[in-house]
């Protein structure tokens, strides 16, 4: 069977952990792509050099020649530019909404039967303008946030009970953004949910309530840290996830920026969702019954995500 073809649009700092771990994890064939072409070609020529160290052989090419993304199973975009301390993902808009709507021009000419994931920033948003500008299909068009940020939540909530991570499962809904929103009720320890663990006296609410605030301020803790750019071996890790359940059919559910056509009450909108990703994309939207508080927390995430919406649709038309 011949491997599969992967095409990363962006070949920066996501871009390029992208590119190793699919080597690592012997995914397919990388082909890198950034309107820097040398830095596509760069890094694709460094990391294909750590193969025989490693032990994969996927072949990596990158440059700026779109055609190159032709016949491609799966795409993942982080072209655009990432925050910078001080700056919220929405402020970005007015920078990526033209970078997205230019590469989903590229994926509709030369692979419109790809999977694509987009990770750019502000992340509903620019799911949005990357299906209306490519005019695939919405199982096709999925954005990054939810595995990222209920990765995170995870981590946070395994060092409180210092449990392993691998046994903890969190669960996040809605934007990615100020506005997610940790869902503590279907997040667990081995199957105990966080309330009842508060009860088992593992940890008190006040507590968990900082933990869900540290996780949605997740991303501009890293940036403030970093100084220049945002975080990228997570959300890299994170995609890598979504593209595995695509390229193996292996049904995962993970909370995903899905298009909503009527589910928990929202229309006509990208947002966070826990969603199946297999072979035919997001396969199906899981959803659940939320209570009084949780609906209006999701509806205020929902009102965000809409107003980039509006904002975006403004930009790219
Ligand atoms: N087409 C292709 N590539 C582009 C374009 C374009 N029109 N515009 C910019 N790029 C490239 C840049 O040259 C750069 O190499 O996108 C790459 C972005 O890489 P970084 O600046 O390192 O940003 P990164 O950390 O990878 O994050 C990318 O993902 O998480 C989000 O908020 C983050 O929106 C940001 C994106």
């Amino acid at each position: 069977m011949a491997r599969k073809k992967i095409a990363l649009i962006g070949a920066g700092n996501i871009g390029g952990t992208l590119a190793h771990l699919i080597g690592l994890k012997e995914l397919g064939d990388v082909v890198l792509f950034d309107v820097f072409g040398g830095v596509a070609a760069g890094k694709a020529l460094d990391i294909m050099q750590s193969g025989p160290v490693d032990g994969f052989d996927s072949m990596m090419t990158g440059g700026s020649d779109y055609a190159a993304i032709a016949g491609s199973d799966v795409v993942i975009v982080t072209a655009g530019f990432p925050r910078t301390p001080g700056m919220s993902r929405d402020d970005l808009i007015g920078k990526n909404a033209g970078v997205i709507a230019q590469v989903a021009e590229g994926i509709k000419t030369h692979c419109p039967d790809a999977f694509v994931i987009v990770i750019t920033n502000p992340l509903d948003a620019m799911v949005w303008v990357m299906r209306e500008k490519s005019g695939l299909p919405a199982e096709r068009v999925v954005g990054m946030a939810g595995v990222l940020d209920s990765s995170r939540f995870r981590l946070f909530l395994a060092q409180e009970f210092n449990v392993s991570v691998e046994d903890v499962t969190a669960f996040v809904l809605g934007g990615h953004g100020d506005t997610m929103v940790p869902l503590t009720r279907y997040s667990t320890v081995a199957g105990i949910p966080v309330p009842d663990l508060v009860k088992m006296g593992w940890t008190t609410q006040e507590r968990v309530d900082a933990i869900c605030t540290r996780t949605a301020n997740g991303g501009g803790e890293i940036v403030k840290l970093l100084e220049k750019g945002s975080a990228f071996y997570a959300p890299a890790a994170s995609a890598i996830a979504m593209a595995e359940a695509f390229l193996k059919d292996k049904k995962r559910v993970l909370p995903c920026a899905a298009w909503l056509t009527g589910q928990y009450g929202i229309k006509d909108l990208y947002v966070g969702v826990p969603v199946v990703i297999g072979a035919g994309g997001v396969e199906r939207i899981v959803e659940i019954q939320l209570n009084g508080e949780e609906k209006a927390a999701f509806e205020k995430s929902c009102n965000a995500v809409r107003e980039l919406l509006d904002a975006s649709k403004k930009l790219v038309g």
